[in-house]
This record gives C-alpha cells, structure tokens and sequence, in this order.
C-alpha cells in the first residue's frame, strides 16, 4: 500500500525562475522528437556540437581491412577517445564491450563485398535488432550517380521510415564510385539528397575546392570521411579546415587505426575537432603523445 500518512504541501514552485525553453543547437535538429535529439547528443558533444566518430566498419565490404585485423587489440583501447563508434553488429556483439556507453552508429547497409558492384546494397539489419542495441543511429550508403542510385536511395528513406518509427536517426553516407569525380558539385548532390531525403545527418568526403559551398547547402549536420590514410598532419589538416569550412564532425578510420600511434592521433584529432586546434599544433601533441 502506498504511503500516504504525513504528506509534506507541495511549495517549492520557484515562481520566479521562468521555465526555459531552449533550442536544440544541432543544425536542423530543432524539430526533431525527444528520442532523437537524446541519440543525436550521445553522437555529437552538447557542448561543442561537434563529434570524432570513430569508423571501424571497413569490413562489412573489404573483409580484415590493415588496422582492424584484431578488433579487440587495436580499437578497443581507443574507445574512451572516441565521441562515437561505428561498426557492424557483428564487431559490436561479438568484439565491443557492452559498457562502451557512448554512442554507437550501426552500419544498417550492406551485401556486396569489393570483389562485386559496390552499389548493389541493400538494407542490412532490422531497426528492431538497431533498438535491441541500443544504438544512437544507423548509417546506411548511398551511391549518387552509382548503377543502384535509386536502390541505395530507397534503402536509405526506407531506414529513415523506420528510424522515425523508433527515434532512431539515420546517417546518409554518400559513397563515391571510382569513375566518380569527387569535386564540390557532386558532393552538394549526394548531401542535399540525403538531408532532402530524411538523413538526420551526412557523411561525405572532404573537398580542396567548395567545400563551404557543400556544408552550407547540407541543412543538417555534415561529417568528413577520412579516407585514405595520409602523413599525420595531412590528416589533420583536413580535419581542421573540414571544421573551419562547416563540418561538424569527423567520421574518420584509416587516417587514425593505420596512424603509426592511434592512440596519439585520435586524441590530436579530438583537439583539432572540438577546440578549434591549429592543425601544426595538433601535430605537436601527437609527436609528443606518440
Ligand atoms: C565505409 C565507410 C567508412 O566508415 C568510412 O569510409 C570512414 O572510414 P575512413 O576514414 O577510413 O574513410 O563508411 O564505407
């Protein structure tokens, strides 16, 4: 039985504090549910609104990919320097310790493997199984201009149909073909599409020319991909100017697990993403930290 005896007047109202009604800072996440902008902060830092993702899931098309032959060896020790981990379900049941509490994005598409047309995916897990772990998005490839545009689009707004469904947000990653040219224009393309489309937010790769141009067009958050791996500072480079230009973030893998000191690089990386560090200083603290 519930106890009522010596029940205390409620009195503590606080008539002069104004209840607050703040805006949510992520870039076009105002209107997004509760559910949502909860798994969009567990991506991007609240403070700086900003996030280092960290990429682990070359292998759901390349097989054992240099860096990420040993899972457990290699990336578990650079968790607690990661906003975020994106990865397979299979890498995170089998590999990632279930007290990683940070936000996991789920690689959600998949099927052919780099020995077959890359374009020809198809939704790869249930967003039940997505809710099931947990996780703060999906990610799921599309292939503008790709042989299976429109496939790989509707896996996307089909993921983004059932994320809604569950408050689950949905990264577009935009996927460049090699007979694509990677410029400026064709990123505006493939971003716009996906935020048109419903993506939450957008991976793309980062641009010499424009790239100001691509992140003012995207009306929701944008991520660089790393992409190959480069000398340290080149990398850092494109992060800090891939920030400075409209970024909010960084999805980045090679460019950290293939670093000769993971460890020291992604923690360079961090400064470089969420306090607006110089990229030759960056370098400094990953010279010294290595
Ligand atoms: C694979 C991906 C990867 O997660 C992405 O390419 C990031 O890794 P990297 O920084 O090594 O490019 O989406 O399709």
């Amino acid at each position: 039985m519930a106890d009522t005896d010596n029940i205390q007047e409620a009195e503590r109202y606080h008539l002069d504090i104004p209840v607050k009604n703040e805006p949510f800072a992520l870039k076009g996440s105002n209107s997004l549910d509760w559910g949502m902008k909860n798994r969009l902060s567990n991506i991007f830092d609240p403070v700086s609104s900003r996030t280092v993702m960290l990429a682990v899931d070359h292998g759901y098309f390349m097989g054992p990919t240099t860096g990420l032959e040993r899972i457990d060896v290699s990336i578990v020790p650079l968790l607690p320097y990661a906003d975020t981990l994106m990865c397979t379900r299979g890498i995170l049941r089998s590999t990632i310790p279930p007290t990683f509490n940070k936000g996991v994005v789920l690689r959600a598409s998949g099927g052919p493997s780099i020995l077959k047309e890359l374009s020809n995916e198809q939704i790869a897990v249930d967003m039940e199984d997505a809710v099931r772990l947990n996780v703060a998005a999906a990610a799921v490839q599309v292939f503008v201009g790709g042989e299976f545009e429109t496939q790989s689009i509707h896996n996307m707004t089909r993921l983004v149909d059932m994320g809604n469904r569950y408050g689950v947000p949905v990264l577009g990653v935009t996927a460049v073909g090699r007979e694509m040219v990677r410029d400026a224009k064709y990123m505006r393309l493939a971003t716009r599409i996906c935020a048109e489309l419903g993506a939450s937010y957008v991976k793309t790769y980062y641009v010499e020319e424009g790239f100001e141009s691509v992140a003012a067009s995207c009306p929701v958050p944008i991520v660089i991909a790393g992409g190959k791996k480069l000398p340290e500072l080149d990398a850092l480079k494109m992060a800090y100017n891939a920030i400075q230009q409209g970024a909010s973030g960084v999805d980045m893998g090679r460019n950290i697990f293939q670093s000769e000191a993971p460890t020291a690089m992604i923690q360079a990386v961090r400064k470089v993403v969420h306090k607006d560090m110089k990229p030759e200083v960056a370098f400094e603290l990953y010279q010294e930290l290595k």
